[in-house]
């Protein structure tokens, strides 16, 4: 009875092959090594030469890793893992084809197929999620440095190299988040590295103070920066005296202009009354000679 169970359970194990992965995403930090569990359980130890292993992308289905008759097989490896990955050969025949693989990149971010073969085979699939770190953030004013309380300015915020997507955060010296009047604007580099680039636009107010908040969705805070925008004396702020000096020129033209047109319109009704005293004078001359005229006749 008991060497019937013993039996019926060994058979049950020999069938019942099962391949373990972690469960949650792998995180890697852009430019390190990581290793990508792979368990196998069965009738073990195994003889590593019955072992066959085939690391894929599960998407695509490309290799990324062979093994098997006892040796890694590499001709149809994808380009982009060529000398980056490798087993663990002294651990197989304890049921582990972990994978090794070294100087990850954001291109190699997705979701990886341990499929293991011994007298049955299984498969399981895990999730590689690339993360670095962004530099810290850092804030920069304008470089015009003669605003005025009420003039609105924007503040930017960069941070570099960092991956996945960042969320950057405003936030005024109460602690309260700025949401309105924020444009992000994010670029690649070659490497698959995000810069990202904030800009807060505000209407200046003395001793006001603004912090940008930087988190990785992964790898959590990044760091921030504030700055505080110190109250500033009420000199006479520089473009209302030239708004008060162009007023004046335009004033002092337009005097001169009204005076010119002044003088010529003189001008003009001192000549019309010349003339008209004359067209009168030579008026009452023909009335005049009329006169003589009717009085000869
Ligand atoms: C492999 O395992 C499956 C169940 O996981 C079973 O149905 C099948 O018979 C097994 N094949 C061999 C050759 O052991
Ligand atoms: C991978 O396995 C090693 C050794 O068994 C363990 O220390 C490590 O935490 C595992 N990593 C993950 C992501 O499960
Ligand atoms: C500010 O925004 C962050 C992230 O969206 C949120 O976790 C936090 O609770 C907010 N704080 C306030 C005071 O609204
Ligand atoms: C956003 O900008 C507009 C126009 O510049 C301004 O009227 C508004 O007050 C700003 N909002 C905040 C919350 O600063
Ligand atoms: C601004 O800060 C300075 C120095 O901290 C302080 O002397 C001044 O009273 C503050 N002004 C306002 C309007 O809060």
């Amino acid at each position: 009875m008991l060497s019937l169970l013993l039996l019926s359970l060994l058979a049950v194990q020999s069938l019942a092959m099962e391949v373990h992965v972690p469960e949650l995403p792998v995180v890697a930090l852009q430019g390190q090594d990581t290793v990508l569990n792979c368990t196998f359980s069965g009738t073990a130890p195994f003889a590593p030469a019955d072992v066959s292993v085939f690391w894929q992308l599960t998407d695509t289905k490309r290799s990324v890793h062979s093994y098997w008759g006892g040796r890694d097989q590499l001709v149809d490896q994808a380009e982009g893992f060529a000398g980056r990955t490798a087993l663990f050969p002294g651990r197989l025949g304890g049921g582990d084809a972990s994978l090794l693989l070294r100087r990850v990149g954001v291109a190699d971010e997705g979701s990886y197929t341990c499929f293991v073969r011994v007298q049955n085979y299984s498969r399981a699939s895990l999730l590689l999620q690339v993360a670095a770190a962004y530099s810290k953030p850092a804030v920069t004013l304008p470089p015009d440095s003669n605003l005025r309380p009420g003039d609105e300015m924007d503040l930017t915020c960069v941070a570099y190299g960092g991956y996945p997507e960042a969320m950057v955060l405003w936030q005024d010296g109460g602690g309260h988040n700025l949401t309105d009047n924020v444009t992000h604007s994010l670029v690649a580099n070659e490497d698959g590295l995000f810069s990202i680039h904030s800009v807060l636009s505000i209407v200046l107010v003395p001793n006001s103070t603004y912090t940008c908040r930087l988190t990785n969705p992964v790898l959590g805070d990044q760091g921030h920066m504030s700055v505080t925008i110190a109250g500033q004396t009420m000199a006479f702020p520089p473009v209302a005296l030239w708004v008060t000096v162009g007023l004046a020129v335009c004033l002092l033209a337009l005097l001169i202009a009204l005076a010119a047109v002044c003088r010529r319109k003189i001008k003009e009704s001192c000549e019309e009354a010349r003339r008209e005293a004359e067209e009168s004078k030579e008026l009452e001359e023909e009335e005049s000679k009329t006169a003589m005229m009717l009085l000869k006749s």
